[in-house]
């Protein structure tokens, strides 16, 4: 494949030029000087993406330079199986994690899905195994799977149907069923049970994010700040959740934001998406305890340009376990259609 890699040494006569436009609405949220440290890798990753039919997803969580300086499409874990669906280019890189580039390599087995850190992985992911399930599935027989997407293709594979934070309620609704086996967020799981009535069957498995919250933290905030919007993910435990005034995915959190323009906000989540927020909504004060994904923030443009350079590290699933796994992320977007159950 040709290439026109360009030395960052010799961009800075026109990287400038190249990311004002990128640079502009963040200004109020990254310094100039900082910038000028990013512009160079924005502008090399821009252009070479031009050269490899490549496009970048990224994951709301994603630092505001990744988010707003090279992201093609963003959103939350949804969105982001959605666009990968959708887009034409031939290559994907996913500035998030690695359950989220597995997701995109199994709905898009022939284009080149690229992760540019291998260690960018996610703690609930690592809860549980494929063995896992099927000693589930072994105990509670007939029971369907639901598996939220934070997991390995090994273990969506063994899934009858996958969810996200975005539509868990809709996609346990649509099984029609009294109970079903919720894995492996046990606090999601408990917001779905809250939500649905269904009898859940629960995995103890957490995210290191959204676990350190606490219900103390957030009356200190309200008690501090006056009329403050308190908007918190489903993967913080039930007595956190009972503090908020909206819970929802990282898309549902932004949406509710824009929509709503609070004076004040309050996010119960990761550190880097009251940033991206905030470019988007200038009106709106946001107010930031938060907690930094470790995994995340592995992702850097550095090593953006890296993996568009030299073309790694590309996901490989094996296809046996692909195309289970793939059904059920499949039924999952079927019920966003309309076609659930
Ligand atoms: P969303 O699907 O809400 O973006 O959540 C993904 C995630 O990893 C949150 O911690
Ligand atoms: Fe996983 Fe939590 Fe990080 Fe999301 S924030 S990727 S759930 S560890």
């Amino acid at each position: 494949m040709a290439t026109t890699v360009i030395p960052l040494e010799q961009l800075s006569r026109e990287v400038q030029e190249e990311t004002r436009a990128r640079y502009e609405p963040m200004r109020s949220i990254v310094p100039e000087v900082e910038w000028d440290l990013h512009a160079p890798y924005v502008a090399a990753i821009n252009r070479l993406k031009k050269d490899r039919n490549a496009i970048v997803l990224a994951h709301n969580y994603q630092t505001t330079e990744i988010f707003h300086g090279v992201a093609d499409l963003s959103g939350d874990s949804l969105a982001l199986a959605q666009l990968a669906v959708d887009t034409d280019a031939e290559v994907i890189v996913l500035a998030g994690v690695h359950f989220m580039a597995e997701t995109a390599k199994l709905l898009n087995p022939d284009k080149t899905v690229l992760i540019p850190d291998m260690a960018a992985g996610c703690s609930l992911a690592d809860s549980i195994t494929g063995a896992d399930v099927r000693l589930l599935k072994e105990r509670y027989p007939g029971v369907p799977v639901v598996t939220y997407v934070n997991t390995s293709a090994e273990v969506k594979a063994e899934s009858d149907i996958c969810c996200t934070s975005s539509n868990a309620v809709e996609v346990v609704e649509s099984l029609g069923t009294d109970r079903v086996i919720f894995l492996p967020d046990e606090y999601l799981g408990r917001w779905v049970a809250s939500q649905t009535g269904v009898d859940v069957i629960l995995w103890k498995g957490h995210c290191v994010v959204h676990e350190r919250f606490t219900p103390e933290e957030i009356r200190r905030f309200r008690g501090a700040y006056d009329g403050i919007q308190v908007l918190a993910h489903p993967e913080c435990p039930p007595e956190v959740l009972a503090e908020a005034d909206y819970v929802g995915s990282t898309s549902g959190m932004a949406r509710h934001v824009s929509e709503t323009q609070p004076a004040r906000v309050l996010m119960i989540t990761e550190c880097s998406m009251a940033d991206n927020v905030a470019v988007e909504n200038p009106g709106v004060e946001m107010v930031r305890p938060c907690n930094i994904c470790p995994y995340m923030n592995t992702i850097t443009l550095p090593k953006i340009l890296h993996s568009l350079e030299t073309m790694t590290t590309e996901v490989v699933i094996d296809p046996d376990v692909a195309d289970r796994a793939r059904r059920a992320v499949e039924r999952m977007l079927e019920v966003g259609r309309g076609k659930g159950g």
